[in-house]
């Protein structure tokens, strides 16, 4: 699972908080891009396409900037400007960011204190990143809980201490340290290996067709070896003669499994061999392709949409 980080600081020599949290993550985590938007475009002229693929090629997007005038640098705002374009974030062919995660990640110089209705910033850190709330929601990624830290600023004798500052920037690390763990643990790309495994160890047993149907999306197209079947009623049919043709207790092995996500569902490439014997006493050996398609669903279940068998 691959994450990108959008670093976005107009002065990176000097900060503090950011710099250490980028360097940190770069070390801490597996499979991390850093984009540092201000020295890649310090004329604010950004390589869109270059943006857009980087984007595409990963899973979590994390924004690292600093809280300025209650918002995000300039830098970034134009990074968005340009690069959440029509029909690629959003508009009639605008899925390319779909089901991918995205973390605002930023440092407050402010006391928590003061962002409540009584302090002197009035409102909640929250109530400051709604735009990018919705802008993460038009472009159906998965908007996650902000991530930051209060009282980021150093003033050298008069506000915090660097350690102070270093110690809080490194909590937000462990903090995006932990999510990017939980989220690779449940990774689509995990859940449809583990899945796979299951279904055939189930046609292994020929168990009941309801644990198979649970899986199959109403509708879904089914294309067997025996021919092409519809949905729920379609599958119980293919699968009443499958019962009445073989044995249980025979083997599925899945030689390879290829996954490839493709707007907001998955390609799923298999070879499998198959070894059975049938009714009549007959020892039956099969390798297959399988073609699917599947989609994750809310509660993390696979859904397949389309199943399609061929025998080499
Ligand atoms: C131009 C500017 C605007 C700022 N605006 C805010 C603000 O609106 N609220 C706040 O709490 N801190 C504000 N700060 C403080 C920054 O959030 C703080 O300096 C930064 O998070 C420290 O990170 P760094 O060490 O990576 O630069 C501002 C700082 C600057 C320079």
């Amino acid at each position: 699972m691959k994450s990108l980080l959008i670093l976005a600081h107009p002065n990176l020599d000097e900060s503090i908080a950011n710099k250490r949290i980028a360097e940190q993550l770069v070390n801490q985590v597996e499979e991390f891009e850093v984009r540092d938007i201000m020295s890649l475009y310090p004329d604010f002229r950004i390589n869109v396409e270059a943006e857009q693929t980087a984007l595409q090629e990963a899973d979590t997007i994390i924004f690292q900037y600093p809280f300025w005038w209650y918002n995000m640098p300039a830098i970034l705002k134009q990074w968005f400007d340009d690069v959440f374009a029509f029909n690629f974030a959003f508009g009639p062919e605008g899925d390319k960011l779909k089901g991918k995660n995205f973390i605002l990640s930023f440092t407050v110089g402010g006391p928590a204190d003061s962002y409540s209705p009584l302090g002197y910033n009035h409102f909640k850190i929250e109530d400051f990143t709604k735009p990018m709330e919705q802008t993460a929601y038009l472009a159906q990624m998965n908007y996650l809980p902000p991530v930051f830290q209060h009282g980021m600023v150093y003033i050298p004798g008069v506000y915090n201490t660097k350690e102070a500052v270093e110690e809080r920037a490194d909590k937000q690390v462990q903090t995006l340290v932990n999510m990017i763990t939980k989220m690779q643990s449940n990774n689509p790309e995990n859940t449809i290996k583990a899945f796979a495994k299951e279904w055939f160890a189930h046609f292994d047993v020929l168990a009941d067709d309801g644990y198979f149907n649970n899986y199959i999306a109403n509708g879904a197209k089914l294309q067997f070896v025996e021919g092409e079947f519809i949905g729920h009623e379609g599958f119980s049919e293919w699968y009443a003669g499958i019962k009445s043709t073989i044995k249980p207790n025979n083997e599925h092995r899945i030689e390879s499994i290829n996954i490839v996500a493709n707007n907001g569902h998955f390609e799923v490439d298999l070879s499998v061999k198959m070894k059975a014997e049938t009714i009549a006493g007959e020892l039956m050996q099969l390798n297959v392709k399988e073609n699917w398609k599947v989609e994750i669903t809310r509660d993390g279940r696979v859904k397949i949409l389309e199943y399609i068998v061929k025998p080499v």
